[in-house]
């Protein structure tokens, strides 16, 4: 599904380049749950804005479904990352004079297909146990519900990929546990592949894919235990 040849990420400030990641490579097979650690600053975030064409190494390959990201066109990059990707970030980033339901839409509501997918926009918040918060703006909902608005929001195009950044960062450990809980299920059913950067080792499975990083480089990376 992913596969990361030796990319770099260097940034410049004026004559300062700094090398955020210095040679990652790695896989991430179809439907596996993988989790990306390490201390704060070692290139995280990077790596998953990467990984969702949110932004392109400085050298090195990534291909997804095996094909290279840098040899596509940029609108085909655009509609991989709009159709194939859903992005969770720390911050939910929700609309907050919209209702739960209208949150769940935006990415479809500029078109007529907004209307054709307010029945499943309403079944994703009937799974994600918000089905009688369907009309809350933001700041009716506690943190949890509102992440959880945000991951059906990145569900309703069904992604064969997911990549969360710190989902839980804002949460508390009950709402914390509850949201990798929705996500294994996700992956479980539906066999998306999920990414998700944490801080948090007690949300790690022995079956799920950890990749270290430490200073921009990939230190550790457990087998894939084969179910
Ligand atoms: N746009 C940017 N310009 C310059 N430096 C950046 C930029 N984004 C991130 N960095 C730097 O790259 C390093 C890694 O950042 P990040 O990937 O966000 O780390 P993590 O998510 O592991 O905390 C940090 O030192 C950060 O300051
Ligand atoms: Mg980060």
């Amino acid at each position: 599904m992913i596969r990361v040849e030796q990319v770099t990420k260097c940034y410049r400030h004026g004559s300062v380049e700094t090398e955020v990641l210095r040679g990652v490579s790695c896989e991430i097979p179809a439907g596996a749950f993988a989790f990306i650690v390490g201390p704060s600053g070692s290139g995280k975030s990077t790596l998953l804005h990467l990984l969702g064409a949110l932004d392109a190494p400085t050298s090195g390959e990534i291909y997804l479904a095996g094909q290279p990201l840098s040899r596509m066109s940029a609108a085909d990059r655009d509609r991989l990352r709009r159709e194939e990707v859903g992005f969770i970030f720390q911050s939910f980033n929700l609309l907050k004079n919209l209702s739960a339901l209208d949150n769940v839409l935006v990415p479809f509501l500029p078109t007529q297909r907004g209307r054709t997918h307010r029945p499943a926009a309403i079944e994703l918040l009937n799974r994600v146990g918000l089905g009688t918060r369907l009309d809350h703006r933001p700041g009716q909902l506690s943190g949890g519900e509102q992440q959880r608005v945000a991951i059906a929001r990145a569900l309703l195009k069904n992604p064969k990929l997911i990549l969360a950044d710190e989902p839980t960062g804002e949460l508390d450990t009950q709402n914390g546990s509850q949201i990798f809980e929705l996500l294994h299920e996700l992956q479980a059913e539906r066999g998306t592949t999920i990414v998700t950067v944490t801080h948090d080792h007690r949300y790690i499975r022995e079956q799920d894919r950890v990749l270290e990083i430490l200073d921009g480089r990939l230190v550790s990376q457990n087998d894939v235990v084969s179910r």
